[in-house]
């Protein structure tokens, strides 16, 4: 599979610097080495050896089966919201993958992209800070399964493939979504998207919080991207964490 600098700003209609790799350790790694702050830059390539997953996971990037892309927002002033960032991230794929298949990819709170019940893409939002400890860009790591057969045996059943799209086209279609989502991150159109797209809603949830185990009720998306639960009559709203969706 080859990446074209070309093909993928044909997509983005916004000025954007293009990094291409045949193979680098992980686009989330390049980007906080290279700490570019001045404009919007992507990261890509289709092979990643030390892929990154969030809680410390890896993320598997075989060779040419996946796309693995990062894009890095110049911040000045307020850091960006890191949870509102990642939906509208989970956003931009989703729609991206319905633009260009017939494929209609669902979320998964907070950052986990499923088609069919698989997992098929995960993204990995990171603030990055300057010299002086000081919020210098939010860098936004998507991972998606393009053709990928064999999973290692540990999320074997869980994992799954979107198909053969052809990666330019999602790479800037991805890119080129995300930049407009992005810029109005300040209105609630984002989150009423996520909410739209996503899996959890209406289902119970299970999840474990102060060390206990919880089954609750999903009711809805709270305006920064955090899962309200009901739980015997009484609302919450998860911020972090993993859950598992209890489909009945
Ligand atoms: C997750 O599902 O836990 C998040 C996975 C994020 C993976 C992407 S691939 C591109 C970027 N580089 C990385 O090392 N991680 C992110």
């Amino acid at each position: 599979m080859l990446l074209q600098k070309e093909k993928i700003l044909s997509k983005i209609h916004s000025p954007i610097a293009v990094h291409l790799y045949d193979r680098v350790d992980s686009t989330n790694n390049e980007a906080k080495r290279r700490l570019d702050t001045d404009g919007m830059h992507l990261y890509a390539t289709t092979h990643q050896t030390a892929g990154r997953g969030r809680r410390g996971h890896d993320f598997y990037s075989p060779k040419d089966t996946g796309l693995y892309m990062t894009l890095s927002f110049p911040l000045s002033g307020d850091p960006a919201d890191i949870q509102k960032v990642t939906c509208a991230a989970a956003v931009a794929v989703c729609e991206a993958i319905s633009a260009l298949s017939d494929r209609r990819p669902q979320i998964k709170w907070v950052n986990d992209i499923y088609i069919d019940g698989k997992k098929v893409a995960g993204i990995l939002t990171e603030l990055l800070c300057d010299k002086e400890n000081q919020p210098a860009a939010v860098i936004v790591g998507i991972g998606l399964n393009l053709t990928t057969e064999h999973f290692p045996a540990e999320f074997a059943d869980r994992a799954g493939s979107i198909g053969d799209i052809e990666p330019n086209d999602l790479c800037g279609t991805i890119a080129d979504r995300l930049i407009i989502l992005f810029e109005s991150l300040g209105d609630n159109s984002v989150i009423e998207k996520y909410k739209q797209l996503n899996l959890c809603i209406g289902h119970t949830v299970a999840f474990t919080k102060d060390g206990f185990e919880h089954k609750a009720k999903a009711v809805d998306i709270t305006a920064d991207g955090g899962l309200a639960v009901e739980e015997n009559g009484k609302r919450t709203v998860l911020h972090s964490g993993e859950i598992s969706v209890i489909v009945r």
